[in-house]
């Protein structure tokens, strides 16, 4: 090949890689978009045999457009799938059917959170929300625990205060409290059903007129209740913490919008 030959063969090349690139850039804008899908908890601990809402929406609010797509981790098929105006749940695992629901009202503004009902421990793991709109879309992670957890309920019986909760899960730990925070010697029953769910008694010997904390816990979930003992009467007041606390995850998708543009225009 002679010199000239040769530049213009590179030249040729260097083009048709010039031209790719703006191809790819183009098709990049086209499909992407600058804004991100938000989660209020990425970390939910589900209550077993109740619902659970599995949170994700566009930061943007006003949104045409709207397709939706729930996957879990290392399972085939969809959780959920919403396109063109319609659930599409041809594809939807088994495990899946009839258990879940988007909430019409929520997706025009972007709000894709998905309704489980009637968690079982299956449905423990990784979730993603995968969502797409006319501005813009992106995708979230959703790490879903489960877990048994009951508040008790007191009982008062010859200077003793008895503690029942029915469902726990994993096995749980009791410990009783004064309001000064001093621990007090209760007596602890757990009872495990076949279904792995476990029970709980516990007692602790008791005063006429006093608070009483019993804390309930396992690594997922405290319980901890006030029990307040006034003649042969108790009233209770109870509140549950989950390990993990609520976190509010940005995934954030290409956001070469600006920088492209400019590209574009100096090459034209
Ligand atoms: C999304 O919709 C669900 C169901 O209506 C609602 O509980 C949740 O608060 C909404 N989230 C946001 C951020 O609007
Ligand atoms: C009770 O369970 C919690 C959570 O698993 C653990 O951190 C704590 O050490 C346990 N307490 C006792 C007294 O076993």
């Amino acid at each position: 090949m002679s010199a000239l030959g040769k530049i213009i063969f590179y030249s040729m090349i260097a083009l048709i890689i010039i031209f790719s690139a703006i191809i790819i850039l183009i098709l990049s804008l086209a499909f992407s978009s600058s804004s991100a899908v938000l989660s209020s908890n990425t970390a939910p601990i589900a209550n077993l045999g109740q619902d659970t809402l599995l949170s994700c929406y566009l930061l943007t609010q006003t949104v045409t457009k709207v397709s939706v797509t729930w996957e879990k981790k290392d399972l085939s098929g969809v959780v959920y799938k919403y396109k063109n105006g319609a659930a599409n749940l041809q594809d939807q695992n088994s495990q899946f059917k009839g258990r879940t629901q988007l909430f019409s009202e929520a997706l025009v503004t972007g709000n894709a959170s998905l309704l489980l009902r009637n968690v079982r421990q299956s449905d423990e793991g990784e979730y993603t929300c995968i969502l797409s709109s006319s501005h813009s879309g992106g995708t979230v992670n959703i790490h879903l625990r489960t877990a048994a957890f009951t508040a008790p309920t007191f009982t008062l019986s010859n200077s003793v205060l008895t503690a029942h909760a029915g469902r726990w899960f994993p096995k749980p730990n009791v410990t009783w409290l004064n309001l000064d925070d001093e621990v007090l010697q209760g007596n602890t029953t757990i009872l495990v059903s076949p279904k792995k769910i476990y029970s709980v008694w516990s007692t602790v010997p008791v005063t006429s007129t006093d608070s009483y904390i019993c804390r309930i816990e396992n690594d997922l979930v405290i319980s901890v209740s006030t029990a307040t003992v006034t003649g042969s009467a108790v009233s209770e007041e109870s509140y549950f913490t989950f390990s993990a606390a609520s976190s509010l995850l940005v995934s954030v998708h290409l956001s070469i919008t600006v920088t492209g543009v400019l590209f574009i225009y100096n090459l034209t």
